[in-house]
């Protein structure tokens, strides 16, 4: 009797992990990995512990009775990657394509519960045609659910998508709503709607890599964070990705030795800002000299690329480096990047890791495109972002910190805790050039000699304003260093700000820019 039952839980759990092997050959042909062996990919061999796994539907409508199986197309549980305990669920696309039916919806929304309680991070593997179709209501109720859910657990715990499949309705918007989404070219297509209803109702022709591919989502969209070729290095991103993480915003930072000297010097900085302002530098090299070698990680490394934003470490603590690019529009700020900053911050700021800002932003993006695209209030998520940060904030002014874009890179009016400058700072409410013709319009109207009389009025206003000094004498710098000293005294900063504390007075919730 007990052998027999024994046999009946081995004959479910069989059935379990042998997908239709005609679905699984439509899968393999794709390009796709299946659901099981994903999982194998992304966990340490023999840790993963599944949950719910005979849960089903109980809709019997359009025939669901005949195609239910165990499990109802996605795959719940934990285990560790690294080590380190993480929560899992992945969607089979072999069961009815993935979608979200009642009881799928219910194993998502149990393990990021689970994970939020357990205080350790949750990764979701999408693949999904959306609300199941047959289940009606039902289906979108569960939709809903996993959207709350991941709302209430949003700054909690850290909560990563892969999206290795199509991600269409509500399986969209789910990655939107977690904190990291990881693409792969060829495999993904995410979209609210598809071509076929695009077509119906706009007229429009495209197909599902030009509407929703890993590309449109990297580069134009800014819905996917990473980009990877192939699903094998999408999982080797979202595990060095954890490295970065602590398993909840209670949760000490993840610390690991490393064998780069905190106190390193490196002289090559010092002539890494040109003489020529008007020459521009790439600031991925100073971030490579100054932070742990080989550390950094760039997130959003395709998109609003006048400003970088990763991941790196600094005497082997993880930190957050939001920097302007000078190689890109000269690093001015435009909607794009002001939205991926200030989203980085704000993440960073949840999970206590201390937010490192390198400053060369000659303003915000002028222009009608930008003002009509609402550059205002996407410029001011950053201004919010920074402001409502508490965790350790620490600015360094490599060149130019002009105007509203000074204020909005971590100035000492957003509550920068340490200011840092190199002696090429320049710190003004615009370029000389800019000043000069607005304040003396007038003067060089009337001036016999016009070009040399403004030569010398734009040498005087770099002399009073384009150096870091008169904002050290206004205590909004706290020290002008030399670049070669940079990698020191920002450790130095960073551990001194560990532990810091800052309160605000308790309120519901602030209202920010949208
Ligand atoms: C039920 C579905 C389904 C769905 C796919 N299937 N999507 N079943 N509900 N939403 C089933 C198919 O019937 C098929 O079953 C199997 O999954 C594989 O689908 P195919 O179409 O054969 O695969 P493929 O050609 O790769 O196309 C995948 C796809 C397409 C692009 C995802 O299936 C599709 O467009 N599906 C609908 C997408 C959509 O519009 N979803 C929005 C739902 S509304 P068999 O038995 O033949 O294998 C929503 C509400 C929330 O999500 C909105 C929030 C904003």
């Amino acid at each position: 009797m007990v052998l027999e039952k024994l046999r009946e839980l081995e004959e479910l759990r069989k059935r379990l992990s042998s997908p239709d092997p005609e679905k699984a050959k439509r899968q393999h042909a794709k390009g796709k990995l299946l659901a099981r062996e994903r999982l194998e990919m992304l966990l340490d061999p023999g840790s993963f512990e599944e949950i719910q796994w005979l849960a089903t539907t109980r809709s019997t409508l359009f025939g669901l009775d005949k195609k239910k199986v165990p499990g109802d197309g996605v795959i719940a549980g934990y285990g560790k990657v690294n080590g380190r305990p993480v929560y899992v669920f992945v969607q089979d696309f072999t069961v009815m394509g993935g979608s979200i039916g009642e009881a799928h919806a219910e194993k998502i929304v149990r393990t990021i519960e689970l994970a939020t309680k357990s205080g350790v991070p949750v990764i979701g593997i999408w693949d999904s045609g959306g609300a199941r179709i047959q289940e009606g209501v039902a289906s979108l109720h569960g939709v809903g659910r996993i959207m709350k859910a991941i709302v209430d657990a949003s700054g909690v715990i850290p909560q990563i998508s892969l999206v290795l499949g199509p991600a269409a309705g509500g399986a969209a918007y789910a990655p939107a709503l977690m904190d990291f989404t990881v693409v792969v070219d060829n495999v993904t297509y995410l979209f609210v709607t598809g071509p076929e209803v695009v077509k119906e109702v706009t007229g429009e022709e495209i197909d599902f890599e030009g509407l929703g591919g890993a590309r449109v989502h990297s580069q134009i969209s800014g819905v996917a964070h990473f980009r990877a070729g192939s699903e094998e290095e999408a999982f080797s991103l979202t595990k060095k990705l954890l490295t970065y993480l602590p398993d909840n915003n209670e949760a000490p930072l993840p610390v690991i030795n490393t064998s780069d000297p905190v106190d390193r010097v490196d002289k090559e900085l010092d002539s890494i800002v040109p003489e020529d302002p008007m020459r521009s530098y790439d600031m991925r090299m100073v971030l490579e000299k100054v932070f742990d070698k080989g550390s950094l990680l760039e997130v959003h490394r395709e998109w609003g690329q006048s400003i970088i934003t990763a991941f790196a470490r600094l005497g082997g603590i993880p930190v957050c480096i939001v920097a302007s690019q000078p190689l890109i529009m000269s690093g001015a700020i435009d909607i794009n990047a002001s939205c991926k900053a200030a989203r980085f911050v704000r993440f960073c700021d949840a999970f206590n890791l201390p937010i490192i800002t390198f400053v060369d932003v000659p303003g915000y993006m002028p222009g009608t495109q930008q003002e009509h695209g609402g550059i205002i209030r996407h410029g001011a998520k950053m201004l919010y972002a920074y402001s409502e940060a508490t965790s350790p904030k620490i600015t360094v002014i490599v060149r130019k910190a002009y105007g509203g874009a000074y204020i909005s890179m971590g100035s000492r009016s957003m509550g920068a805790d340490i200011v840092f400058a190199w002696p090429t700072a320049e710190i003004a409410v615009m370029g000389a050039e800019a000043a000069v013709r607005i304040l003396y319009r007038k003067q060089l109207a009337r001036s016999p000699n016009p070009e040399e009389e403004k030569k010398k009025l734009v040498e005087e206003f770099k002399k009073t304003f384009l150096n870091p000094y008169r904002a050290a004498e206004l205590g909004l710098v706290d020290d002008v260093i030399a670049p070669r000293e940079t990698r020191q005294k920002l450790y130095r900063a960073v551990t001194i700000l560990l532990k810091k504390r800052e309160w605000r007075p308790p309120r519901k919730h602030g209202n920010i820019p949208l």
